[in-house]
């Protein structure tokens, strides 16, 4: 054999050895603690090691079932962040995505794989009610809202040859920090962001995004984009998105809908995402809402010339020969990436593995786990509902004095005792408990360990008020 080569028969030898070990993790997923039972000093030990001069040979190996003791279990108690499940058919796709190894510059790097991206890009834009938006996949929903910038910023104060122009962005005061992050990194500057009041239910305010803009227009300022939320990562609340479409269109800005976590839940809820077919472009996070294994970001948009406009710029060596439409598409002429990975096989082999009403069912049922722990909280004196319910996050503390620091106890004591895994989020009511439902894997008893848990948890640290749990 050739240095770093593998026979076919070693391969297969440590392939299977990778899927009986993977198969026994899942076979034991959801009696894992929800959070391993480690420090920072113990995984430094173990993982922190030289690099071997000498092969191990198929013992290299061995260590992954420590890796598996010191992850984090996808499993069906995870309610923390937005973060999907892993399905496990995608995990599949990506190993031989990892085989095949193409790279999906352009069609003539990788024939199937351009075709593949194409088909399921289309697919997704069709399952949210965006037929006929083109886009690509990418690294997630940071990496989207990043690209749809760009184009915002090329169509509306151009920049790519002569550098940034001053110019305004809105959003919602509920933005995700992938939105300012962008602007810093387009030169436009965390000043160009307008964070607009919210209403009760943190969507933004209509009348207040129109006075910014009018301001904005009377003072001579160049209006680059609205950004509205299709899901915010604090509450799930959805921007009122015909309306932001139709500022847009008043003000000749641009209308971004950052629906890196929700927007995929129009596949099961069309009814909440109106006017998202308005927009000139969509994020979306596949590897959030569609289960996919991370990482599987998606940026759809109305127009490929805008696109173009921001992202094309050939160096000789990769200059597209074809001028046939097909063999002639290149994604690097319409994003950000250069070399880019088989993201689509997953995705593709996912959703025909199951069909997308499977997908659709899920996500009905993680809409329905949100309304379930709704009425958990309700049901108990002791809790507190301060937000959320629309898509599927849901925020709510335990009532008590010192609520502020009462909960962050909480929540560290709920995380410790390792039965479910919850984050936070602050709300104008202060610290917040925080469950988010983006898991194929939860059951109805997995939702209803929310609430025990945390009462559990609020018992053992003592907070005023919750002395006794009863089960
Ligand atoms: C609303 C929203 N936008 C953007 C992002 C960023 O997505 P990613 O983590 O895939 O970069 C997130 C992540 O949680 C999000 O909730």
């Amino acid at each position: 054999m050739k240095p770093l080569q593998l026979s076919p028969e070693d391969f297969r030898r440590l392939a299977e050895r990778a899927v009986e070990e993977t198969t026994r993790y899942l076979t034991g997923l959801e009696q894992r603690p929800t959070f391993p039972k480690t420090s920072g000093a113990e995984t430094s030990t173990l993982f922190g090691g030289a690099c071997p001069e000498k092969g191990l040979g198929p013992a290299a190996l061995e260590e992954v079932g420590k890796i598996f003791d010191h992850a984090r279990p996808c499993n069906g108690r995870f309610f923390g962040y937005v973060f999907g499940s892993g399905e496990s058919v995608a995990a599949v796709g990506d190993l031989i995505a990892s085989i095949v190894n193409q790279n999906v510059t352009a069609w003539r790097s990788g024939p199937a794989a351009v075709t593949v991206e194409h088909t399921v890009v289309g697919w997704l834009a069709d399952a949210i009610g965006c037929k006929g938006f083109g886009g690509s996949l990418c690294g997630g929903g940071s990496s989207a809202n990043l690209m749809a910038l760009a184009m915002a910023r090329e169509a509306k104060a151009p920049a790519n040859q002569r550098g940034a122009q001053a110019g305004v962005v809105y959003a919602s005061e509920q933005v995700h920090m992938s939105i300012p992050k962008a602007l810093a990194l387009l030169g436009l500057g965390h000043d160009a962001l307008r964070f607009i009041p919210t209403d009760r239910g943190y969507r933004v305010r209509v009348d207040e995004l129109r006075s910014a803009l009018r301001a904005d227009r009377e003072a001579g300022k160049r209006i680059i984009a609205i950004v509205g939320s299709a899901g915010t990562v604090n509450t799930g609340a959805i921007d009122p998105l015909e309306e932001l479409a139709a500022l847009a269109g008043e003000y000749g800005g641009w209308f971004h809908v950052d629906g890196a976590y929700g927007a995929l839940a129009a596949i099961a809820a069309p009814e909440k995402f109106r006017g998202l077919a308005l927009a000139d472009s969509i994020s979306l996070d596949p590897h959030k809402w569609l289960y996919q294994p991370v990482d599987c970001g998606c940026l759809l948009y109305h127009d490929p010339a805008a696109a173009r406009a921001a992202f094309s710029h050939s160096g000789d060596y990769a200059r597209v020969l074809s001028q046939d439409p097909v063999e002639g598409f290149a994604f690097f002429e319409e994003s950000m990436e250069l070399s880019r990975r088989f993201r689509a096989l997953k995705l593709w082999l996912s959703l025909r593995y199951h069909g997308l009403g499977a997908f659709r069912d899920a996500i009905a049922r993680d809409l329905a786990h949100a309304q379930r722990l709704v009425r958990n909280i309700q049901a108990r004196p002791e809790l507190e509902l301060l937000g959320g319910g629309e898509l599927s996050a849901v925020c709510f503390r335990c009532k008590t004095s010192d609520a502020d620091k009462a909960n962050a106890a909480i929540l560290k004591r709920v995380l410790a005792r390792g039965k479910v895994y919850i984050s936070n989020a602050t709300l104008r009511e202060g610290f917040a408990l925080r469950a988010c439902f983006v898991n194929h894997r939860t059951t109805e008893a997995d939702v209803d360990t929310i609430v025990e848990e945390v009462l559990a948890a609020a018992a053992e640290v003592g907070a005023a008020g919750i002395a006794h749990v009863s089960r």
